[in-house]
Formats: C-alpha cells, structure tokens, sequence
C-alpha cells in the first residue's frame, strides 16, 4: 500500500492505494479519526459485497458502525433520499462527533459525502470509493452534492475527505463496462497534463492488457497519478473560480449534452465523456493546432479501451445541440471551451464558436 498526500488550502489528507485495504480500513481510520460510532453508507449492489466486510473491520478498531444501503444508481442521489439517511443516522444516536463512511461509486461518494457536510452542520468523511471512475476523479477534489429534477449536482457543497482509502481488490467485481468508463477519465488526465502517462496507456494496451484484466501492479500506480494529476488542478483552483479547475472539463461540454441526449440511459458517464473528447479533438485541430497524429492517437486509446468514438448512426443529434450549455445569445458568439494543443496541455479557449461545435457533433 501506498498513499497520495492531497492538499486542499491549508487542509491535508491522504490517498491510501493498494490492495486488501478493505479489511484494514477500521485500523487506517483509527489513525485519523477518534469517535465511536459512525454510519457506512452504501449502495444495494456495493453494501451485499463489501458493507459487512467494512463493518467488521471498523468494529475490531472500536468503532460502532450502523450500515445504511440506498438503492444503487443515480435516481438516488436526491435531497429526499439524503435526507432519509440523515433521520436514519438520528434514529441510530449518531451525533456531531460520529463519522461517515462512503462505500461505493460516484453516487456513494457524492450523496455521502454531502450527509458528512450537512449532519450536525459537518462532521467528517472516509471515502471508499469501489468504482475506478470514482477513484481517479469523484473521490478527490472535495465537490459532494445530488441532483434535483431541474439537473445533475445543483445542490451540494465542498467538504474534503479526511481519507481515501483505494483498494484495487474491489474492482474485481465492477463490471466490464462500468471499468472501462474510468477510463475515459484517465484519458482525459493524460490529455489535458500528462504525456507521458498517455504513452505508458498505449504500453499497457500493446502488451496486450485488456482494462478488466489489467495486473495490480499496473492498476495501483495508475490511480495514484491520477489521483495526483486531479488533486494537482484542484489545489490550484480550490473553489472552482479561477478557470484552472475547469481544465477538468476537457470533453464534458459536448460528453454532458450526449449523456442528457440520451436521457443518461443510452451512455454511462464516461462513454458520452469519450464521444466528448472525440468532439473536443477535432475542436482543438482547427482551434488550437492538434497535430493530426496525436487527434487519431487519442481516438485510438479510447477505442483500446472499448470506448465509443461515434455516435450510433440513429442518434438524435439535434438533441444534443439543444441539450448544450450555450443559449441563444451564443449564436455567432464566442464560448469558452477547454482544447489541447498537445497531448499533456489544455487551455481555455474563447475562440470556439456555436458553429465549431455543431461540426464536431454533426462528425460525430
Ligand atoms: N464529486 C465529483 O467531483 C464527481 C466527479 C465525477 C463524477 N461524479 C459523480 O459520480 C457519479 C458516477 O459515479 P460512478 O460511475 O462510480 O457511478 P455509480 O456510483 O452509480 O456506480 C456504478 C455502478 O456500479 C456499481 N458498483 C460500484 N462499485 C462496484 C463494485 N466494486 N462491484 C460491483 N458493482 C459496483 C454501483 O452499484 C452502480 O450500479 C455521478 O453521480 C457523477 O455526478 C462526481
Ligand atoms: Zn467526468
């Protein structure tokens, strides 16, 4: 096991990669944290594998664990359903000096996360993250929140783990598809600050390494680069205010309007992502110089991945532009849009127009 040191302002925490760290947690959180009781919040696929486990271990460190399970998927992550795991903490005597647990994927960690900010105005917050798209990217940066039905993550609020515990174990019984989307996020990582770790994918997929069976020894260094490249950006940009943060969005404008196109049942997050920086490559080759070579490189790696690169031929594309972030007022105007000039560099551009965006789909 190894760990990442995240810092976030003057506040630290830790990143601990590696494997069977599940059935340590009790001990790791018993380095950080003195309380007895907490609540481990999971989801109904993710509680049945790993809840008692966790549980068992938190209980031989002196904590006193209750085990809340919602049902799995994004319909979940609402202020009813997080206001529902409020009355049950009550219910079970939690009070401001418990702890949360958040043992699951992005949903887990954002509807968790947001408990930890608001139960008895804050208390804090262990991530377990069990998806790899929540552990390279949901479980660092310290953004919690739910969705209402006007849109995704409008409510919410920042509140930092006080650890990350990344056991890689876990990942054995995600499956193909939902570890293959992390991968989407990795990507983008690569892309927007690092090269070299954009070379070492291409090493990993000509050796003949699928995703899903990828060697521990590969998959533990991987995450805690990305774990570093993403806390890396976000410690620059904290509050999400001065435009470094949104160097994360690489992909996400036209990947968001795809994922809501499709009414998020057609593609998983990073599946529309991958469609996004498809879309955002051939944006940066007229906008901002994309070599041609390193435009088709990224293609490839996606495709190595088993992610999608087009837009299934029936696609209703015209949802998509109505479903971009971009009013009529942007018509012939210019839009603030993340390109790459170079695998391992974004910047913002503001010479992206409607119309650039349009073309990119319209190819898609
Ligand atoms: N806070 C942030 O900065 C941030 C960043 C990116 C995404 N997100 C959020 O993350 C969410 C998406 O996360 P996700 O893709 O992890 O989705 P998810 O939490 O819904 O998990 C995907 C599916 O895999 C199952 N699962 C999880 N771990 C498993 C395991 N080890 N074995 C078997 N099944 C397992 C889950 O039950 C679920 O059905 C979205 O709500 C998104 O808004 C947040
Ligand atoms: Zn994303």
């Amino acid at each position: 096991m190894r760990s990442v040191a995240l810092r976030a302002g003057n506040y630290q925490y830790k990143a601990l990669v590696g494997r069977k760290l599940i059935d340590t947690a009790g001990l790791n959180v018993a380095a950080k944290i003195r309380a007895s009781s907490c609540a481990i919040i999971s989801d109904s696929n993710v509680g049945p594998l790993f809840g008692g486990r966790v549980s068992e271990s938190l209980r031989s460190s002196g904590f006193q664990p209750t085990l809340i399970t919602i049902p799995a998927g994004e319909k979940s992550k609402t202020l009813e359903q997080a206001g529902a795991i409020c009355d049950e903490m009550i219910a079970a005597h939690l009070d401001r000096h418990s702890f949360v647990v958040g043992l699951g994927g992005g949903v887990i960690g954002d509807i968790s996360g947001f408990v930890a900010a608001i139960f008895q105005r804050g208390i804090p917050h262990v991530q377990i993250p069990t998806t790899l798209l929540a552990m390279v990217d949901s479980s660092v940066g310290g953004k919690t929140g739910v969705n209402t039905a006007a849109g995704k993550n409008l409510v919410g609020a920042f509140h930092h783990p006080v650890l990350v515990i990344d056991d890689i174990d876990v990942l054995k019984t995600l499956p193909p598809r939902e570890f293959n989307q992390g991968f989407a996020e990795i990507i983008k990582h690569a892309i927007i600050a690092d090269a070299e770790m954009f070379q070492e994918l291409k090493v990993a997929q000509a050796s003949g390494l699928r995703a899903g069976e990828m060697a521990s020894e590969t998959l533990a260094p991987l995450i805690r680069r990305n774990v570093e490249i993403k806390a890396n950006i976000v410690n620059r940009d904290e509050l999400d205010r001065t435009g470094e943060r949104a160097l994360l969005n690489f992909g996400h404008t036209v990947g968001h309007a795809i994922e809501r196109a499709g009414d998020y049942r057609e593609f998983l997050h990073g599946e529309a992502i991958s469609l996004g920086i498809v879309a955002a490559c051939a944006i940066s080759r007229k906008k901002a110089g994309l070599p041609k070579d390193q435009q088709d490189a990224i293609v490839g790696r996606l495709r190595a991945f088993d992610l999608p690169t087009q837009l299934p031929p029936n696609f209703p594309r015209e949802k998509i532009f109505g479903a971009l972030p971009f009013d009529k007022k942007f018509e012939g105007g210019k839009i603030r849009f993340v390109v790459t000039s170079a695998i391992g560099s974004a910047q913002i551009s503001s010479d992206v127009t409607m119309d650039d965006i349009r073309e990119a789909i319209a190819e898609l």
